[in-house]
This record gives C-alpha cells, structure tokens and sequence, in this order.
C-alpha cells in the first residue's frame, strides 16, 4: 500500500473514492461540509434519509455535481462528543472495506483530518495507515487458485488533511505504514500451517529479512544448541523429527543515528525481544484434545510478532538497538518425547519437574531468557501465546501484561492504549511462585488450576534475572477463532510503538 497526503480542497479532488465523515445526528465534518457545499446540499439530503452516522456506518454516493471525486463515501464517526482514536480507527476500517469492495485502485481520505483531544495528527494518520493495511490484508500463500481469494485492487491511499498538518501526517503514514507492514509479515506467519512454517522456515524467513533490512542474524542448530546447554528447550524439541533453531535477529541504529536529529537513543544497552516459537504444539505426551488443535499452528504467534517489529523497526530506522530472540521447535508426542515426571536441567543450572508436557512454552522461553542475559539489555519483553488461562481472565481484547517493573508497565500500557493494542496489567506476587513447589527439582513447570497465567508468568521470572523484564500473554489476541480465523498481527503495533517512544 503506497500512502501520501492531499492538501486540495474536497471537492476538487480527482479520486474514485473520497471518503468523509458524518458524525450522528447529521453533524457534518469540514470535509463532509465542503462537499455537501459544492454538491448543493447532497450530502445533507442523504444524511436526513438513508444515513444516521452511527460508527462503523457507511453510505456510497455516486457522481455529484459540482464534486471532481467519482463517488464519495460517507463514514459515520458516531456522537461528536465520543469521537476517539477507536471510532477513527473503526470508521478508517468500515469506509476502506467500502473501497476495496469497490474495486477501485486508489481512494482518499479525509477521516483523519477530524480533530480530536486524544491524539494529534500524526497519531491520526498512523491509525489510518494501520487499518488500511489490515483492511487490505489477504492471506492466499497456501490457495491452489490464488486468484480465488482475491485481493483487493486497493494500492494508494491519501489523507486529505490541512496544509499545515500535512508534515505531521505524512510521519505518522510512515509509522503506521511501517506497523501495518510489520503485521503483514506477522500474520503470514501466523497463518502458515505448521507443515510450511517450520522451525527451519523461520531460519530461513530471518535470514532473508537480515538480507532485505540489514539485520545481522544468526540461526543456531541443534549441535550449537547442545553447546549453550539448553536442556529444557531441547527436551521440548526431542519429541520431533524437525529439527529445533534458536534465531537470533539484531538491529543497530543506535549508530547509524542521523547527526543532530531526534533523541539520544536508550541508554544502557538493547531492547530484546523473546518470542515464543512453537511451530506447533500438540500437546506432547500430555497430548491436547482433537477438536480445534488445528489451531496451535498459531503457537509461533510470539516469534512472529517479533519478526514483524524488527521489519518495523528497520523500515522506519529507528536510531536504537533491538535484537530478537526466537527459540523454535515442535512440541509433539514420540518415543523421545518429555514424559511427565522427567526432569531437566535449564541453561541457567536450575532443575524443573515437567509435570504436563503441554506447559512446554515457558521451557523453551527459559532457556531464551538466560541466553539474553549476554547482552546486557535495557529491557527484555517476552511475547507469548502461553496459556489459556491467559484467555479465561481477559479474553481477546487485552494481551496479559506480567511485570515487577511499576515504570516499564506503565509504559507498555500507556503505549498500548495509543496503538489501540491494548494491555492489562495481571499480578506477579511472590505468594504465587509456591504453588510451583516440587518435590524432585528445584521447581515444576506447572502450578495448578489456580490463576495459570500468573504461574505460567512467575516460572518465567525465575529466569528473568539482571535486567528489565516484561511478559505478554498473546493467547487470547494473537489471532482471531472461528469463521474469521486468521493471524492478527498483534502485538506488532504495542511493540513498535514502544520502541518509537524509546527513539
Ligand atoms: N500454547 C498453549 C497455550 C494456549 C492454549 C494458547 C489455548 C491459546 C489457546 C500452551 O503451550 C499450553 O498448552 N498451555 C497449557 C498450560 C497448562 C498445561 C498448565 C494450557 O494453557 O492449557
Ligand atoms: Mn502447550
Ligand atoms: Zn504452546
């Protein structure tokens, strides 16, 4: 998708679809207005008619006089008093669906010159670019007729917006085009089946994103893993004939920072990424029920997330370091596979009972988290689908955000509600480590029905040691059940926006 601003008036734009926004009770915007103006009142006529402006409310109108756009599509932003970054974003997606289903190759739009308190210009225009690139989203890689799926025809996008906004809303396009690119690559990924996207897949998919965005990568295998004495990941990766990779992704911009502009970058080293990278999880010899395993394809989610940020990150050029960390396998049943009862000894010298083999995300996660400690990082946020615990207590809106640092959760919160990526903080208390108590290791992989997220979080923590950490729990956003089943490309959008707020 190629973006850029439009300065014009409306109604002289050239477009086969200008889109402007009607709030309820017919409350036309500028945009709407000059249109309406033009098209001797129009658009006023429809609006007492055919269009309530309720959010998420479209209505095409065809060929009107005295307006150079072929069709304008009115978008309802709902009361005036309510309008927020989600209803932009929700209206952004509604007309642009429009658009696509049209048929038409480029469209403009005026949506995000409509002031509003929350978020400023850019911040509009980085909404506008992150749904155009959700709406235009199409997973076909695995169609026999490609053609069948269809995608849309919709390649250019222009925000009309005030000449003096244009410098600001053509930096926030970048940043959202950036995320939605991110996303793109994330759900790709995430859509797979587990038979494409493998654990070597993803060594090659990092290899080819170091050569496309100048990342340095490294792709250790099973021999290199046994080096580094990852006993808990590698007994993950036992029970299957695909061979484990542990990837590991480095950006520097810190650097390459352009002299004399924008702020020093954070200091005290990198930001690292973990992701979990299960290209498959059956469950191993605690083996899941049949009725909707398919869905564990989606158990690399993590790792994709963090392949689409660093393409974020590289594309924007970002003046920091962020390295990305992916440990990968399968978790399958098999004669070599964990059995409950075994124990295994961690990269970090720390023992651990594997009482259910499908609690197999934190083992793989553990070893990524000490092998970090190298780099001396700033902070380190794991991203993982890793229980669905996690999706019992906050379903599929909030990621679970698990932290003992009060300034790096207020940060990921507060940036998560500006990416509408949102989070929510769940506890991390000590009280809770006791039910990981085991008998025959220093601790189990599992602790019981009660609050699973938060023990699943607290195994983690043990391994989280000399730097800043943060856990999100992607179980329950990282893709979408059902007959709208697909990757969503979450987190992307929470972890770059991070990241911009860190340069
Ligand atoms: N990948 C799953 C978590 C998961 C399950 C994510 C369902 C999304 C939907 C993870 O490896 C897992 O199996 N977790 C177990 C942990 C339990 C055995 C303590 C779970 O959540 O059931
Ligand atoms: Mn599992
Ligand atoms: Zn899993």
């Amino acid at each position: 998708m190629d973006f850029s601003t439009q300065t014009s008036a409306p109604e002289k734009i050239k477009t086969a679809a200008l889109v402007v926004g009607v709030f309820a009770e017919g409350v036309l915007t500028p945009a709407a207005d000059a249109v309406d103006r033009a098209a001797q009142g129009a658009v006023r006529a429809a609006v007492k008619t055919d269009f309530k402006g309720k959010a998420g409310e479209t209505l095409v109108l065809r060929s009107l006089p005295g307006v150079a756009a072929q069709r304008v599509v009115l978008a309802g932003l709902g009361p005036q008093d309510a309008f927020s970054p989600k209803v932009l974003a929700a209206a952004c997606r509604a007309s642009l669906s429009v658009a696509a289903a049209l048929g038409v190759a480029e469209a403009v739009s005026a949506l995000a010159a409509v002031p509003m308190q929350a978020a400023d210009v850019r911040s509009r225009a980085r909404l506008a670019a992150i749904a155009a690139g959700d709406v235009t989203y199409r997973f076909d890689a695995t169609f026999g007729k490609r053609e069948a799926v269809g995608r849309p025809k919709l390649a250019r996008l222009a925000l009309a917006v005030e000449r003096a906004d244009a410098k600001e809303a053509e930096a926030g396009l970048r940043e959202g085009s950036a995320i939605a690119s991110g996303m793109s690559l994330a759900r790709d990924l995430g859509n797979l089946p587990g038979n494409v996207c493998t654990p070597t897949y993803l060594g090659e998919t990092a290899k080819k994103l170091g050569r496309t965005h100048k990342l340095k990568v490294e792709v250790l295998d099973r021999k290199q893993i046994e080096a580094l004495k990852m006993g808990s990941f590698l007994s993950v990766a036992r029970g299957s004939d695909e061979p484990p990779k542990f990837i590991v992704m480095r950006y520097e911009g810190a650097r390459q920072k352009p002299a004399g502009r924008g702020k020093a970058a954070a200091p005290g080293g990198p930001v690292v990424l973990v992701g979990k990278g299960i290209t498959f999880d059956a469950g191993g010899i605690s083996l899941k029920p049949a009725a909707g395993m398919d869905e564990m394809k989606y158990d690399m989610c993590g790792a994709a997330s963090v392949f689409g940020t660093l393409r974020a990150v590289a594309e924007l050029g970002l003046p920091l370091d962020v390295i990305g960390v992916v440990p990968t396998c399968e978790n399958l049943p098999s004669g070599r596979a964990n059995k409950p009862g075994d124990v295994v000894t961690t990269m970090s010298g720390q023992t651990v009972e594997i009482l259910n083999t499908d609690a197999e995300g934190r083992l793989i996660l553990c070893d990524a988290l000490t092998y970090v400690e190298r780099f001396k990082p700033a902070a380190v946020i794991d991203i993982a689908t890793l229980t669905g615990a996690c999706v019992t207590a906050l379903g599929h809106v909030n990621t679970g955000l698990f932290t003992h640092d009060d300034a790096l959760a207020d940060t990921l919160i507060g940036v998560s509600r500006q990416a509408l990526d949102p989070v929510w903080r769940l506890p991390l208390d000590d009280e809770y480590q006791e039910q990981l108590k085991s008998n025959f290791a220093d601790m189990a992989n599992i602790g019981g029905p009660p609050a699973g997220a938060v023990t699943a979080a607290c195994f983690l923590s043990r391994f989280a040691k000399g730097y800043r950490w943060a856990h999100l729990d992607i179980a329950g956003t990282a893709w979408r059940s059902g007959k709208d089943k697909g990757a969503t490309g979450r987190p992307v959008p929470l972890l770059t926006q991070y990241l911009l707020s860190l340069s």
